[in-house]
């Protein structure tokens, strides 16, 4: 164990510490969709949700989710274009296409029952340490660390650590802290009143240290430097990206295309896109080229109803959309014509939610 790690460690009470932090919790945890049981496969959806997104965001999502696809059997034999249109709206959705590929081989190959050791949970497919240690702590009461930013927020203030915690490397320092201070009785509400006080109470910004239970342990605060932990290096600037989509209507049908299943967004729906370039052609031109040469689309392309920004966590789409009409789709390739009504079953990303949206407002004047 790393020398200062150890040194820092040794100065927690921890049995005080366990108690002081659980009984918080006992007392204060909120009541949350996926607190009411230790079903593992529910505990699992429950973590993937929450990885990147708040819990106000995530609870209707489970809610929906959970009627939808009740148990492991319900999601292994559902179609993945029914899961995406679940998570739609969700955001980082390879979350939910690795999900379901590992609910898959949970069904497959461990009889529907979800692994409780970390070799084998550890190697389905989106599964990594932090959601690995939830399960194993929440679902199956073993003490295993499960450690993500807010964990690692809250362990750098009581402990006093000043690794950066944008370094992949540092998790494991952090684990180490937690394998030392979680209690061996009750591993699961040890887990969850950390994340309950990274969410609660040591907030990034402001922490609240005078309602803080465990204030009497912390050495940032007895330090005065809470504010200052943890130490996170900026990430890398977010490259922009100018693009151009329009809404294409013949009649009462729309025309959208199923991205690739490999990449940003894969296997989602769009209304056909493509990125431009400043110049002497228009967007407008670039875009009616783009659907000639990748759909055989012959094309009006209209007004610019409007422009949409999104930002992804490493580039962000500036967003001309344009209506239009279609000349002649007798060639066309890749696309699918629908009625507006059938727009509704497919999963879109909000920002194609936006456009179609610019779109109908743009109708109705
Ligand atoms: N964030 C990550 N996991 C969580 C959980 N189980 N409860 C509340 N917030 C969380």
């Amino acid at each position: 164990m790393n020398e200062s790690l150890h040194q820092k460690l040794e100065k927690v009470t921890v049995d005080q510490f366990q108690r002081d932090l659980i009984d918080w919790y006992e007392r204060e945890k909120r009541d949350l969709p996926w607190r009411k049981s230790q079903d593992p496969y529910r505990v699992w959806v429950s973590e993937i949700m929450l990885q990147q997104t708040r819990v106000d965001t995530v609870i209707p999502y489970y809610q929906r989710f959970m009627e939808k696809f009740p148990t492991i059997e319900a999601l292994a034999n559902a179609d993945e274009d029914d899961v995406l249109k679940a998570w739609e709206g969700l955001g980082y959705y390879s979350r939910a296409r690795n999900l379901q590929a590992a609910v898959r081989e949970v069904h497959e190959s461990y009889n529907g029952v979800v692994p409780d050791n970390p070799k084998e949970l550890g190697k389905l497919k989106g599964i990594g340490p932090y959601t690995k240690g939830a399960i194993l702590s929440i679902a199956y009461n073993i003490p295993e660390p499960a450690v993500d930013g807010n964990v690692m927020r809250v362990l750098s203030r009581i402990l006093s650590i000043w690794d950066d915690i944008a370094k992949p490397k540092t998790r494991k320092v952090f684990e180490e802290a937690v394998y030392y201070l979680i209690s061996k009785e009750h591993p699961s509400s040890f887990n969850q009143a950390l994340m309950e006080l990274g969410a609660m109470v040591c907030t990034p910004t402001s922490p609240s240290c005078l309602l803080c239970p465990v204030r009497e342990h912390c050495a940032a605060f007895s330090e005065g430097v809470q504010a200052e932990l943890p130490v996170k290096t900026k990430a890398k600037a977010n490259k922009k990206v100018q693009m151009a989509a329009v809404v294409l209507k013949k009649e009462d049908r729309y025309y959208i295309h199923k991205r690739p299943s490999k990449g940003l967004l894969a296997n989602l729906w769009e209304f056909p896109n493509c990125e431009t370039h400043p110049g002497i052609v228009t967007q407008k031109q670039q875009l009616a080229q783009f659907l000639q040469s990748e759909y055989k689309m012959d094309v009006q392309i209209n007004e610019l109803v409007g422009t949409i920004e999104h930002v992804f966590s490493h580039l962000t789409w500036h967003i001309s959309v344009f209506v239009g009409v279609v000349i002649d789709d007798s060639n066309m390739e890749h696309l699918q014509s629908v009625t507006e009504q059938e727009l509704e079953n497919f999963a879109f990303p909000v920002s194609h939610q936006k456009i179609m949206q610019l779109a109908k407002e743009h109708q109705l004047g």
